[in-house]
């Protein structure tokens, strides 16, 4: 039967991490996959993560199942991070959250609840955006429809026609917005725009579902929840999926979450029992190694503290390398006005430029990149970013 399958066009961004890998060329550059890379170009284990893993180990003596929803302590302390310890959802029993395999677990599971309870529910999801949602999302059942989102002429959120668009969506639809740190474009909603999105939702019944895989990389933890807190408090309904591969470093281990606020504690054990029976059905029970880490860390005062503090290192490298990479780029007087790449937030921006100029990039001075121009920014540093600002000004003339 095999025979009968299409071959498939590469991934758009695992096919370009592919590339990079069979490239022997000694100084190439990854600023394709959305993995944090350090100054040397590599992606440790974070310390905190480290110190947490022996302690499990040490202690650690079973293997027996923990169970569907994933580790209940995991669960409790990713609420607080997302939501905030006092927030009202949670003191009013209206959050359930169940731990998945990774964001993308999360995005599933999330997806085929909402089937679930409203099949084919439309949600609409912002142009652009991670490419991987529309495969979850349209396997988990629902509907997939669009809004604009980012302005390419001038690299900033296209608001304006996204509310227009959002403002002819139907009650009970649903729009996907980025918590923080856009995937792929970096450009962010102000707080001006949060609050002007969640009157929109108010008065059109829309139900965000909100994707906030990278909280912690724009400007704090508390800070990137801006929005998620804002909806949860004023919505009756709103999906959250997060993920501890970026904030954590936990990648490979697979942890995320799938969260919902719900109209009332009632509905609340409705959607925990379902989104846990939907997990039975589709692989049963989580990991749990990435997720006991991160439960450790959250729960232990000392380890937490070090834990925000390597976040904030990352954050903060982030930050400088966009700055840096600007300043690069002007010094080689280049025909297109990069500075919007320090106003975004997160390890992504559009450099903006065509896909033939990505695979020259690629091809001739081994700078890989999605063909879209998404940049990793944490796949710069000090020892190649001459090199890139050089090749970019190249491609340029
Ligand atoms: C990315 O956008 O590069 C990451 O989220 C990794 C992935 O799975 O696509």
């Amino acid at each position: 039967m095999f025979e009968t399958l299409k071959p498939l066009p590469m991934d758009a961004i695992l096919g370009i991490m592919t590339l990079f890998r069979a490239d022997s060329h000694p100084s190439k550059i990854d600023l394709s996959v959305g993995v944090y890379q350090d100054e040397q170009g590599r992606t440790p284990v974070l310390p905190s993560v480290k110190r947490a893993e022996q302690a499990i180990l040490a202690a650690q003596d079973s293997k027996t199942y923990v169970a569907i929803a994933g580790n209940a302590a995991f669960n409790r302390s990713i609420e607080e991070l997302i939501y905030g310890k006092d927030h009202p959802a949670l003191k009013a029993g209206r959050v359930s959250t169940v731990q998945t395999p990774g964001g993308s677990g999360g995005l599933s599971i999330a997806g085929h609840l909402v089937a679930r309870a409203k099949p084919n529910a439309r949600i609409y999801l912002s142009d652009p955006t991670w490419p991987n949602h529309q495969p979850l999302l349209k396997v988990a059942g629902l509907t997939l429809d669009t809004y604009p989102y980012y302005d390419y002429a001038k690299h900033r959120v296209d608001f304006e026609p996204m509310i227009a668009r959002l403002d002819k969506a139907s009650a009970g639809e649903l729009v996907l917005i980025h918590g923080c740190c856009h995937n792929p474009c970096g450009a962010d909603l102000s707080k001006e725009q949060w609050e002007a999105l969640t009157q929109l939702c108010e008065r059109r019944g829309l139900v965000p579902f909100i994707d906030i895989a990278y909280q912690g990389l724009a400007e704090g933890l508390d800070e990137d929840a801006f929005g998620v807190r804002l909806m949860a408090a004023r919505l009756p309904e709103v999906v959250v999926v997060s993920s501890c591969s970026k904030n954590l470093g936990l990648y490979r281990e697979r942890v995320g979450v799938a969260s919902f606020v719900s109209a009332n504690a009632e509905a609340a054990k409705l959607a925990t029992a379902n989104a846990a029976n939907v997990a039975r059905g589709i692989y049963s029970m989580p990991p749990d190694h990435g997720a006991a880490i991160a439960a450790y860390i959250l729960g232990n005062a000392e380890l937490r503290a070090q834990w925000v503090k390597e976040l904030a290192e990352m954050r903060t490298r982030l930050n400088s390398l966009r700055r840096l990479l600007v300043e690069k780029l002007a010094a080689r007087k280049t025909p297109m006005d990069f500075s919007f790449i320090a106003k975004e937030h997160g390890m992504f921006s559009f450099l903006g430029i065509t896909k033939e100029q990505v695979i020259r990039l690629r091809e001739e001075f081994h700078i890989y990149m999605v063909e879209s121009s998404r940049v990793n920014i944490a796949g710069i540093n000090h020892a190649n970013v001459d090199r890139v600002a050089d090749a970019i000004a190249a491609v340029l003339k």
